[in-house]
């Protein structure tokens, strides 16, 4: 058998292992992982002689904008980000115009995504005013949901916890994962009127107007909710040292509950806030060292499962105002995740295993594309990033292929660069470089393994079983 590509002299790294080995790909899957001398015959061959292979990065936080806001982002912008960021699949947020809540936007967004370099799935928006579409959504092809209980851009309403309750009902009976932007709205509300009342248009009002307890209150709610009906459960942007009680209490109540946080939680801190001005601003907010230093261990313990990046491009004009209510929140991030947790790993604050459990096979796990994504074994999709963990550079926002560029990580220093990335076995990225050709390459992933049904909970408890239910009749 002729192989299409065979990569010699790398070494592989997985959630739990490093090995020298080469990998052998024929029609977009991983065929032979072994000695460079097992190899079958090739039509092409890459040395990686000192270069370090990886399962791509699986961004389950990522917002492209299309439709309906795209002089922030596109898919193609987007998904070119992600393809020069060693990122081989996202997971898209409902939060554009029209909003991902009918089968009708979702076609729209699905057009749209015709022009992915990368794998991605599709978040459909669970709502108040849109808890009958959630079947047809799942039909039509998204591969989670996305739940805002606090409000952020685009401001769509958070649910109600009743219209929530019955949401993660119908989406449990389908074993689909819903992600929850977990902040407190009415919390938040209230302390930023009181906030702008008193004058207050600082960057750190913004911080004030979002303390812990506004995510604490969110994620314990959620995670009630999600107990009671058997609900799949994704904790996005965890932020504070005060959401992992509730998440490891969760977890031991066995809660199917995952979490993530993202670069800026681990590597910034309230000092971002008078050096970065409103470029900072990002819903949930940085915080104090405290809480960095908390989230750590958090990372560290596995009460944080994963890393995603929350990729919120605006821009520089929508970033940058002097009255920080008036800024929009959230920044580029899908192509700077890898360079800059690289040069964690290399500090010594997490092993490269973790590293590709928690930005690969852990977000794979979690909705239900593992094993034929975010591992490298034979038959898996050839989704693989070339590493250069020796290679230096400076993070240039001016060079970042994402539309709305700025980034509170620019001109900081990294070491260690994805230098060629394949999904599917196919270049999206080269040397650096962007393979334009590869534009349209990417494809909706949506499951593509059919996770098992989790355990019902309550089922006598359902708002369609309390309904039904009669007391006294026979
Ligand atoms: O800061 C944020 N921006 N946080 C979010 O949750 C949404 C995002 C956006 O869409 O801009
Ligand atoms: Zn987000």
């Amino acid at each position: 058998m002729i192989a299409d590509l065979v990569i010699t002299g790398g070494t592989v790294v997985t959630d739990s292992a490093q090995f020298r080995a080469a990998i052998a790909i024929k029609d977009g899957a991983i065929l032979a992982i072994g000695d460079d001398a097992a190899m079958p015959e090739a039509r092409e061959r890459l040395d990686a002689s000192g270069k370090y292979l990886l399962p791509g990065a699986i961004d389950a936080h990522v917002h492209f904008r299309e439709p309906g806001y795209t002089h922030k982002e596109t898919w193609e912008t987007g998904t070119a980000s992600a393809a020069m960021g060693g990122v081989t699949t996202v997971f898209e947020m409902p939060n554009t115009k029209p909003p991902t809540g009918t089968v009708d936007a979702l076609n729209l967004k699905l057009k749209a995504a015709e022009a992915a370099y990368v794998d991605f799935g599709i978040y459909g928006l669970l709502a108040e005013d849109n808890l009958d579409q959630l079947e047809a959504l799942i039909e039509g092809g998204v591969a989670a949901f996305k739940c805002f209980m606090g409000n952020t851009f685009a401001n769509l309403p958070a649910p109600p916890s009743g219209a929530i309750l019955e949401g993660f009902e119908i989406v449990a009976r389908h074993g689909y994962r819903v992600s929850l932007h977990a902040e407190n709205a009415s919390i938040m509300a209230r302390r930023q009127i009181k906030l702008r009342e008193a004058g207050r248009t600082d960057p750190l009002a913004h911080l004030a107007a979002r303390p812990p307890v506004v995510a604490v209150e969110a994620v314990s709610r959620a995670a009630i909710l999600a107990e009671w009906t058997g609900a799949r459960i994704h904790i996005l942007h965890v932020s504070s040292g005060d959401e992992l009680r509730p998440l490891r209490e969760a977890k031991a109540r066995g809660v199917d509950i995952t979490a993530e946080t993202c670069p800026h939680y681990l590597l910034l801190d309230e000092h971002a806030y008078t050096e970065k001005g409103s470029l900072i601003r990002v819903n949930p907010p940085v915080r104090e060292k405290a809480h960095q230093d908390q989230l750590w261990k958090g990372v560290a313990d596995g009460t944080i499962d994963m890393i995603a990046t929350d990729h919120a491009p605006h821009t520089a004009e929508e970033k940058h105002n002097d009255d920080i209510w008036c800024a929009d929140c959230g920044f580029t991030g899908v192509e700077t995740q890898m360079p800059l947790m690289l040069t964690q790993v290399q500090a010594g604050r997490m092993t490269l295993n973790d590293y590709v459990r928690m930005t690969s096979t852990a977000p794979a796990k979690a909705f239900g594309l593992f094993p034929r994504k975010g591992a490298l074994i034979p038959g898996a999709d050839a989704d693989i990033v070339v590493v250069d963990l020796g290679r230096e550079e400076t993070v240039d926002s001016g060079v970042l292929k994402s539309k709305g560029s700025s980034t509170p990580f620019d001109k900081t220093t990294v070491k260690g660069v994805p230098i060629h990335t394949l999904v599917r076995g196919r270049f999206v990225m080269r040397d650096r470089a962007l393979v334009t050709e590869a534009k349209g390459h990417g494809r909706n992933i949506r499951r593509v393994q059919q996770m098992p049904l989790p355990t019902p909970r309550n089922v006598d408890q359902t708002t369609a079983a309390i309904i039904a239910f009669r007391p006294g009749a026979a």
